[in-house]
């Protein structure tokens, strides 16, 4: 059992996250905004309200913790600016936490596409670029990481289990979806699994991929 603190875990993704480490007995602090609105997914999580640009309350937060999952990601808004902030600096800054403090292990939950500019989704604030940007400061932090990119997210819960997920290596997939249950759960599978660190996974899913682990695949790939 490890203690895993997980950013944006007011999130639709994050709150997965959250639940899954829990089930699978770890312990989890749970990063939130002052503001946030917190889901029914929490319970069980001690959860921590902070600002990423509060160092001194990140660090905080996360001393004692053995990895982080970064599941933050800037909303939808007319701030332009927020995948800049978010995906970018706020990604640095969770990254110069972890280093400050001595979390090593880090995975990251990013997108497919990551760092392609020509692509409608960066009608939102060059999110896609700035993405890239907080991957390559994730990659040259010394720090132990994993990148996951999945595909198009989706809320459903159900059915999961025959439902396989597709996995390959830096920009090989562009278009397909993945329920967020199933990319947390590979976060979660990231932190067990040594081989993916230092590897970008992009990953989607179908029902015609048959189920098969993460390591499995690394081990092939
Ligand atoms: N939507 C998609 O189809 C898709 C596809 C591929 C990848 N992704 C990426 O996957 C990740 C998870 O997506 P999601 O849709 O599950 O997330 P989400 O529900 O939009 O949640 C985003 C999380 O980030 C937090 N956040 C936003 N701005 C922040 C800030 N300035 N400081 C600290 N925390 C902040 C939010 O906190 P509050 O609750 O306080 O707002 C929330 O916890 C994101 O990085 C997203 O870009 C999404």
């Amino acid at each position: 059992m490890a203690t895993i603190a997980v950013s944006g875990a007011s999130g639709k993704t994050g709150w997965r996250v959250v639940q899954e480490a829990l089930q699978r007995g770890h312990q989890v602090k749970a990063l939130v905004r002052p503001a946030s609105q917190l889901p029914a997914g929490l319970e069980g999580a001690e959860v921590v309200r902070l600002e990423l640009s509060d160092s001194t309350a990140l660090q905080t937060a996360l001393r004692g913790c053995e990895a982080l999952v970064i599941a933050t990601g800037a909303r939808p808004s007319v701030d332009l600016a927020g995948p800049l902030k978010v995906d970018a600096f706020g990604v640095r800054e969770q990254i110069s936490a972890c280093t400050a403090v001595g979390v090593n292990r880090v995975v990251l939950v990013s997108s497919l596409c990551a760092g392609r500019l020509l692509h409608p989704l960066n009608l939102f604030g060059l999110i896609l670029m700035w993405k890239r940007l907080g991957e390559r400061w994730l990659e040259q932090s010394g720090l132990a990481w994993t990148i996951v990119r999945p595909g198009g997210l989706s809320e459903r819960d159900e059915g999961l289990e025959a439902e396989g997920v597709v996995f390959s290596g830096p920009d090989q997939q562009e278009s397909n979806s993945i329920p967020r249950r199933l990319v947390a759960r590979v976060c979660l599978d990231c932190l067990d699994t040594p081989a993916s660190v230092g590897q970008i996974v992009e990953i989607t899913s179908s029902p015609d991929q048959p189920p098969q682990p993460l390591g499995s695949w690394l081990a092939a790939s």
